[in-house]
């Protein structure tokens, strides 16, 4: 398969998606971040805002070790600012306000342009007015492929999401004091790719990747899959190298907001059959939020005929002389008032690092949480010591976890941790990325009452000060 059959074929993929390809051809276009008509349950939704005016933000694509150019224009009324989740780009690309850029105003453009290095399962969401925007539709994916194909019939990207909605399918507050302070403010309504429970046709037999995003604000995904042979093949967009135990019913997979996985999957022989993505929502049986339909005859493939995936090009940390830092995350001891800026706030604190919370989004006067000098390899200690679970995503930088005070983590390769309730995490990293990269919570409600922060790499040792 060449480039230009990658994208068509993608296109084609997606547009079975209902989510329409945006190729990264030549001619770069713009990403209009806009107010979209769409309705979620049977009413159009008034407010959503997408980078297209009828339909959810697309699936864009590009390719490891290749140039994307992805111009971004703020046509709302307030400010923006685009993040790409765990592509390990250069820190001017990065997409936080204030740290990285200014926030993009009305009418304003910033061209972002990188080479991911990385292959795999990525997204994209706002870092300025994130909880408005995020809440109100824009969180979309990215996929970027292996230099080498590695073989598969198909492809399903599986954005999962849920939305806050009133009895007249209208936008209920997308936070609320109560859940800032506590797990978050859960959505009501559950899509995949903005549809309920979507049925998509894969060839009968054929072998598909199946790509789940949780792009949720809040909800700590619980699945498994139904009736197909399948194995995971990426998690938080890097290659699994190791053997794990698919998840079921009872052990389902723990998917946080910000992480992904990536299924391989045998898709039945019998034409009609379907193999489902289950989840389970508290006191609600398992449901299926999205389903892939065998048609056609046979084509009778296997898992084994699929080559491993290459792994990314990731330093291994050195931990005989890797430094030690740590991170304490819970609530905060003073409050303090946060600070507003361009990018808004929620109105109060609740949460913090090291005691600190981080006043909004404005970067001004907080120094980093910790400065790395480039090329050496650090052991973080996470400490959760609140009864909440939190996803903690660091950018620009993977990194893999080494062990828990409470379960065996398999070493893989991941930009998002998720703490469970009092757990202790020890994660590695090569700090071979240079900036200031944001490390925050992934529920946005902590992110954005203080579960926040940034880590300073720098060049050479030598220490700036902010
Ligand atoms: Cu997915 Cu700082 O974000
Ligand atoms: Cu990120
Ligand atoms: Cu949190």
């Amino acid at each position: 398969m060449n480039r230009r059959e990658f994208l068509l074929g993608s296109a084609a993929a997606t547009g079975a998606a209902g989510l329409g390809g945006y190729s990264m051809a030549a001619n770069p276009q713009e990403l209009v971040i806009q107010p979209a008509r769409f309705a979620l349950r049977d009413q159009v939704t008034t407010g959503m805002v997408s980078l297209s005016p009828d339909a959810p933000p697309p699936v864009l694509y590009g390719r490891q070790g290749e140039i994307m150019r992805l111009p971004v224009r703020n046509t709302l009324p307030e400010y923006t600012a685009m993040h790409w989740h765990g592509l390990r780009i250069p820190n001017e690309m990065d997409g936080v306000p204030y740290l990285t850029q200014m926030p993009i105003g009305s009418d304003e453009v910033f061209g972002y342009t990188f080479t991911p290095p990385d292959a795999g399962t990525y997204w994209y969401h706002p870092h300025c007015m994130t909880m408005e925007q995020m809440a109100h539709g824009l969180t979309g994916v990215m996929v970027i492929a292996e230099a080498e194909d590695p073989g598969f019939d198909g492809e399903q990207v599986i954005n999962l999401r849920d939305f806050r909605l009133d009895d007249e399918d209208q936008f209920l507050p997308a936070y609320t004091q109560r859940g800032a302070a506590r797990a978050g403010t859960f959505g009501n309504v559950q899509t995949a790719n903005w549809l309920d429970a979507p049925i998509y046709d894969h060839t009968a037999g054929g072998l598909v990747r199946l790509r789940v995003v949780n792009s949720d604000t809040t909800r700590i995904y619980k699945l498994h899959l139904q009736g197909a042979e399948a194995r995971i093949i990426a998690w938080d967009g890097h290659p699994v190298e190791i053997d794990l135990a698919m998840p079921s019913a009872d052990a389902p997979l723990l998917v946080g907001p910000g992480q992904r996985v990536d299924f391989a999957v045998a898709m039945p022989g019998v034409e009609g059959q379907t193999v489902d993505l289950m989840a389970k929502l508290p006191g609600q049986p398992h449901r299926a939020m999205a389903q892939l339909r065998a048609t056609g005859t046979s084509s009778a493939r296997d898992l084994r005929e699929l080559r491993p995936l290459a792994p990314n090009p990731v330093a291994k940390p050195d931990l005989a002389n890797a430094e030690l830092h740590e991170f304490v995350f819970g609530w905060t001891p003073e409050g303090g008032e946060p600070i507003n800026g361009f990018c808004g706030s929620l109105g109060y604190n609740f949460w913090s690092i090291n005691r600190k919370p981080w006043p909004g989004d404005a970067a001004q006067g907080l120094g980093p949480l910790a400065t790395l000098e480039m090329g050496k390899s650090y052991v973080l200690r996470l400490r959760n010591e609140s009864p909440n679970l939190h996803p903690i995503h660091l950018h620009g930088l993977a990194f893999v976890p080494l062990k828990s005070n409470q379960r065996t983590l398999p070493p893989l390769m991941t930009d998002t941790m998720l703490l469970l309730k009092d757990e202790v995490v020890e994660i590695a990293l090569v700090a071979d990325n240079p900036g200031d990269w944001a490390f925050h919570c992934h529920v946005i409600e902590h992110q954005k009452t203080g579960l926040t922060g940034f880590i300073r790499v720098v060049r050479g040792g030598k220490r700036t000060v902010l």
